[in-house]
């Protein structure tokens, strides 16, 4: 597996032995359609999956490669613990430091998921707290609408240890990244309220949901003019959506699944951590023989697993390079086709898009019907379960709490817009997929259907 042919002439050694990463693949023939269905296979049929944003997909021919590299590791595990892990970890490192603009390949670490580097990141937070080099009560500053994993990560090691927590309200829908800078400056002014030091703030580089992608260089920069202590970009869907220039975003961390947008297999992210003194205080959670060298080293052995996943990036990085213009190509393509299909399911249903479209990269936020009575959570959560098992089209609901003034909210003819469709375009997508969301839509709508009362199995 080491020594594969490169394909394409995308990723090669050069003289010295390192993997060299061209970000400009030379296509022989770019994937066919029917190459693309093929790969793809392994997706249930009849499921309109318009929801990649949550789980990713990864290919059949990257699905060999993991195969292979699980077969290697059974078939001699100590010559693999010993001659080859660490070694191809650090392939797979190099790759990322090179399609994210990072100065060292040391400033990348593989960790299973998004999940996991914020653990990784709040506990370094938390032993500030708990070690008394932070006072009581300095803050941390993230979205209100981060991740609840990354909440919960939050209260578990960081308020418990003394910390407090300022949530900044993303406005939704949107029509300019001016108004979450607004909100952004007026949530750090109240994160240093009475002589209060910001530890540290967390920026979604692309909200989940609703999902909105955050003008995240900008709020960094106003962290460093605000002395902000440390910076955490939580970019879990960035990798494969949208362009990642690590230096010029200048986070102290910043983490992307790369099996949402990148075609991994489950479970894979990198951390990046911007060469720093903070840097010796960063520690995987689960403590093995390699603590004390590096998050880097630490993360490539935390006791024996499968580490399969981590070691086929560059196998990855093979099958997006036989799409024309390789992950950039992709990119946009995703973007352009979500955002058509988006304007054309709102065009549809006399509904609105949540943002601009410079703030959407491979997923758009589609306003659904006020006639289909989204009232709550629970609303949002049975619609879903409703399009899954009577329609066969996975997509994630959002429900929005309408504001008591009524202030920034969208209306269709019928009234308040309170829920929104997120949905995902990824290469296996076709238009078909969004028509049977259309008309699965439509036919509730006609029906008088209200979502309280549709049933979910
Ligand atoms: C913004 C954000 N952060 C973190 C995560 C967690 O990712 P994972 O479940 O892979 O750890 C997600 C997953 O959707 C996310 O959208």
């Amino acid at each position: 597996m080491d020594q594969e042919e490169p394909r394409n002439g995308d990723s090669t050694h050069n003289h010295h032995g390192l993997l060299h990463v061209s970000k400009k693949p030379k296509l022989a023939l770019p994937i066919s359609e029917p190459e693309i269905r093929d790969e793809f296979s392994h997706h249930q049929t009849g499921v309109a999956r318009i929801n990649n944003g949550s789980f990713g997909s990864c290919p059949k021919s990257v699905l060999a490669a993991q195969r292979k590299w699980q077969l290697k590791f059974l078939e001699q595990p100590d010559d693999f613990y010993f001659n080859t892990l660490r070694n191809g970890i650090l392939k797979s490192r190099t790759v990322i430091k090179g399609l994210i603009n990072a100065d060292d390949v040391d400033e990348i670490s593989l960790v299973d998921n998004a999940t996991t580097a914020a653990a990784i990141v709040l506990q370094q937070i938390g032993r500030g707290f708990a070690e008394r080099k932070f006072n009581q009560n300095d803050t941390v500053v993230m979205l209100h609408c981060a991740f609840q994993a990354v909440k919960k990560s939050i209260q578990a090691y960081v308020t418990r240890a003394g910390g407090s927590v300022v949530e900044v309200q993303l406005p939704f829908p949107l029509a300019s990244e001016e108004e979450i800078i607004r909100e952004f400056k007026e949530g750090l002014a109240k994160g240093k309220e009475n002589g209060k030091r910001i530890r540290l703030a967390i920026i979604d580089h692309i909200t989940s949901m609703p999902c909105v992608v955050i003008p995240v260089r900008k709020l960094v920069k106003i962290c460093r003019e605000e002395g902000v202590d440390q910076v955490f970009v939580d970019a879990a869907h960035a990798i494969g959506s949208v362009k990642i220039d690590v230096k010029e975003i200048g986070a102290d961390f910043y983490v992307s699944n790369l099996h949402k947008w990148f075609f991994c297999p489950p479970a894979v992210a990198f951390l990046y951590c911007r060469n720093s003194k903070f840097s010796p205080d960063m520690h995987h959670p689960v403590v093995s023989h390699e603590f004390g060298k590096g998050l880097p080293v630490e993360s490539a052995w935390i006791g024996t697993r499968d580490y399969s996943s981590q070691l086929v990036v560059p196998s990855v990085l093979e099958f997006v390079n036989r799409f024309e213009g390789g992950i950039e190509g992709i990119m946009k393509r995703n973007h352009e086709q979500v955002l058509k299909m988006g304007r054309m399911l709102a065009e549809s249903w006399g509904t609105n898009l949540g943002s601009p479209s410079e703030m959407c990269a491979g997923m758009v936020m589609v306003g659904l019907p006020s006639r289909l009575k989204i009232m709550s959570e629970e609303d949002a959560l049975k619609l879903r379960g409703h399009l899954r098992v009577y329609f066969g089209v996975e997509v994630p609901i959002h429900y929005l709490a309408p504001k008591e003034d009524d202030e920034g909210g969208a209306r269709d003819k019928d009234g308040i817009i309170s829920g929104y469709a997120r949905i995902s375009h990824q290469v296996y997508n076709t238009s078909e997929d969004y028509e049977k969301f259309r008309i699965a839509v439509l036919h509730l709508v006609e029906e008088k259907k209200i979502c309280k009362l549709l049933s979910t199995e």
